[in-house]
């Protein structure tokens, strides 16, 4: 595998190899990498013919600084897990690399940036759009791959990407959960045994609250839930919503055929998790 920390040089080394053909897969992430993230790449070396891993903790999208500083960073066994996969390329610039001395630009994010994480975290969107397009002007990937446990931040993504860069193919893979069920995610890392314990019952909760509409309401729903997550120790719920797979509006009622998911987020102590799927 090729390490590039110049983004003059891993984009030249692409042009080269776009001159040739070769197609190239993106896989954006932060590090601390996990099941979820080897299966982005081995969904990525399925399709393209390069694929390049990103690892940057991208400052721009914590709208809180302690998450930031204690976002994990374990790139030695991170390099260790691409080699073993047969990553072709891993690129890990620092900010100057990403920025320079650019400005962060402004994107058009729609009710995106109105709704469950936009409005719980103000300017993380904006933050993952710079960070995105900016890898998308350096690497010019052919597609680039996301989890769908991050489904609004891969709608953000699509509907940038669609304004900006239509060419680039944006594909969402499924959430990978642990044995236990809780989705797959670097803060994990984070959570003491207690919360952890507390924390992987939340999917099977959610699940239920996707069952329970046959015979109760989305208000009333979403009242059930919120108990039953606060009633578990070390947790905090912050927010449950459903909302239209497509247009990302929530909703009240579920339409016939309208494609649904429901999504939540809470705090097991001091870590912030969240998680969506299909009901
Ligand atoms: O999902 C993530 O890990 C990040 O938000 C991303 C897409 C790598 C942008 O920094």
């Amino acid at each position: 595998m090729k390490v590039f920390q110049s983004s003059g040089q891993i984009h030249g080394e692409i042009n080269f190899l776009k001159e040739q053909g070769k197609t190239i897969g993106l896989v954006p992430t932060m590090g601390a990498l996990h099941k979820g993230h080897i299966r982005l790449i081995e969904r990525a070396l399925i399709s393209c013919d390069v694929v390049v891993c990103s690892i940057f903790v991208n400052p721009l999208q914590f709208n809180n600084p302690e998450d930031y500083n204690k976002y994990p960073s374990t790139i030695a066994n991170d390099t260790k897990l691409l080699e073993e996969i047969d990553c072709h390329f891993l690129f890990h610039p620092n900010y100057e690399q990403v920025y320079g001395q650019s400005e962060p630009r402004e994107y058009d994010l729609g009710n995106l940036n109105e709704i469950m994480e936009g409005s719980y975290r103000p300017g993380h969107f904006q933050g993952v759009a710079n960070v995105v397009m900016r890898f998308f002007e350096i690497i010019q990937p052919d597609m680039a791959f996301f989890g769908l446990k991050d489904y609004q931040q891969y709608m953000v993504i699509k509907r940038v990407t669609q304004q900006l860069m239509p060419d680039i193919q944006i594909i969402g893979v499924d959430t990978i959960r642990d044995e236990k069920g809780l989705a797959m995610s670097s803060r994990n890392l984070r959570l003491s045994e207690e919360e952890y314990s507390s924390a992987v019952k939340v999917p099977a909760l959610l699940k239920k609250a996707g069952l329970r509409l046959e015979k109760y309401t989305i208000p009333q729903t979403k009242t059930w839930f919120e108990k039953q997550v606060n009633k578990l120790p070390h947790l905090r719920f912050e927010y449950i919503e459903f909302a239209d797979a497509n247009t990302m509006v929530p909703v009240d009622r579920i339409e016939k055929k309208q494609s649904v998911r429901v999504f939540t987020a809470f705090y097991a102590g001091e870590v912030r998790l969240i998680d969506n799927m299909a009901i």
